[in-house]
């Protein structure tokens, strides 16, 4: 058993209030605290208005809840250090240090750590100038890929065919990465991780366009499933194997050990699997569709990686279901999104067995309206993925919510089998 625990979870978005929920489930979390949190943690924590990327805030608020276990959801915290603020305060985190965040706060950073721990990635040149970049994508041909160095919510990457298109999105991206294109199903896996032993979840698909059939810009994520009924034999124990132990192992080598939750972004390409991206952090939305099926105790596994005691930590255990969560955004979205959008309907609050709603950019409280660009999860679960994506529409359906819109094809191609196996 584990000790009792007082956690804040930091960050506002659905992730957060997933994370909430699965801790409020845990009989160890004996409080939880999120800081600042959304309308749905406050249905199941203490909200507290902080800024979350304020180090300094975050320990005195941590200090004065008694918390023994801060969580950190976003990467921008992590980044700015916030985990280090905590740890300083001898308060347990989970989350990884400043250093160990530029695996994603840098995406030339994280090519330095895959070339040195021999993971597989797309090959890539970092450029400074459009010139460089114009050099670059003539020599790799089409479809560009032009990434922005920095954190950028997901929107600083393009993918496309169209020469002039990927060289006016350089232009606002400098510094940035031109990599080669990578075909095949992509794979989000996420470790937890003491810096030493790596544990994994179950892995996810994310949609990361705005539009149906994958058309329009990336988004943060407008849906995600998990399990993945096409994915081959083997697969994680191939992605801890080949990526996640070498990367946990190089960080460490290098003196900035990575401890908190490792998010690997592969590709399952026709050369074998290569690592699209690294996160920081748990991903938003598959962090709301994977811990919905999570029946281990979540606090107790994050306390153990915050305290270097994942070892003692057996495997997960996981409910046979599936789960689908389809992202309600606002009109505009990626764009500028249209804020003050009435939402209306049943279960916003609250859930039943097969479906729940995450809240990710909401304001008020009986009466709630859009705030941000996704602005509701809608996770349904069931025996099967038709089932759950069966659950999760139904429930969207009964939603009065005309500012926002949603992709009705979450989850379908995997659905009905049209997804090949890869070979490992
Ligand atoms: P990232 O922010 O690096 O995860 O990129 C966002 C999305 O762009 C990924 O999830 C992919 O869908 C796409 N993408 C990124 N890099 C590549 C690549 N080298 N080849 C093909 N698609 C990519
Ligand atoms: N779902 C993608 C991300 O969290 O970055």
């Amino acid at each position: 058993m584990s000790r009792e625990l007082t956690v804040l979870v930091l960050g506002n978005g659905g992730r957060e209030h997933a994370l909430a929920l699965a801790l409020h489930r845990d009989p160890a979390v004996v409080a939880l605290h999120c800081a600042p949190g959304n309308p749905g943690t406050a249905s199941i924590a203490t909200n507290h208005a902080v800024d979350a990327t304020d180090g300094a805030a975050v320990v005195a608020l941590a200090e004065q809840v008694g918390a023994n276990l801060v969580v950190v959801g976003p990467e921008a915290p992590l980044v700015a250090g916030v985990a280090d603020a905590v740890r300083a305060a001898g308060i347990a985190c989970f989350g990884p240090s400043a250093e160990a965040a530029r695996i994603e706060g840098s995406k030339q950073f994280a090519k330095e750590v895959m070339q040195a721990a021999g993971v597989p990635t797309a090959a890539s040149v970092y450029c400074t100038t459009v010139d460089e970049v114009a050099a670059a994508i003539d020599r790799f041909g089409p479809p560009y890929v032009v990434k922005q160095d920095g954190l950028a919510a997901g929107k600083g990457v393009i993918v496309t065919s169209d020469r002039d298109a990927a060289l006016e999105h350089a232009a606002d991206a400098l510094p940035a990465i031109v990599e080669e294109y990578l075909d095949g199903p992509e794979v989000s896996l996420f470790a937890i991780t003491d810096g030493v032993t790596a544990l994994p979840l179950q892995p996810a698909q994310d949609f990361k366009r705005v539009g149906e059939g994958d058309a329009g810009p990336n988004t943060g994520g407008m849906g995600a499933y998990t399990p993945l009924p096409w994915a081959p034999e083997g697969l994680v124990e191939a992605i801890m194997r080949d990526v996640v132990q070498p990367t946990v192992d190089a960080m460490a080598a290098r003196g900035t050990p990575f401890s908190g939750l490792l998010y690997a972004g592969l590709a399952l390409t026709s050369r074998g699997l290569r690592v699209v991206e690294f996160n920081c952090r748990f991903g938003d939305p598959e962090t709301q569709a994977v811990l919905s099926l999570l029946e281990s105790p979540l606090g107790e596994v994050l306390d153990a990686a915050a305290t270097g005691r994942l070892a003692e930590v057996g495997e997960l255990r996981w409910s046979s279901d599936s789960s689908v969560i389809v992202v309600l955004a606002a009109d505009g979205y990626p764009g500028v999104p249209a804020k003050g959008g009435a939402i209306a309907g049943p279960r916003l609050f609250g859930s039943d067995d097969a479906v729940h709603i995450v809240h990710a950019g909401t304001s008020g409280e009986a009466a709630l309206t859009a705030s941000g660009g996704r602005v509701l999860g809608v996770v349904g679960r069931g025996a099967d993925l038709s089932a759950a994506r069966a659950s999760a529409y139904a429930a969207i359906d009964e939603l009065d919510a005309p500012s926002l819109f949603c992709r009705r094809d979450i989850a379908e191609r995997a659905a009905s089998g049209q997804i090949g196996t890869p070979t490992l």
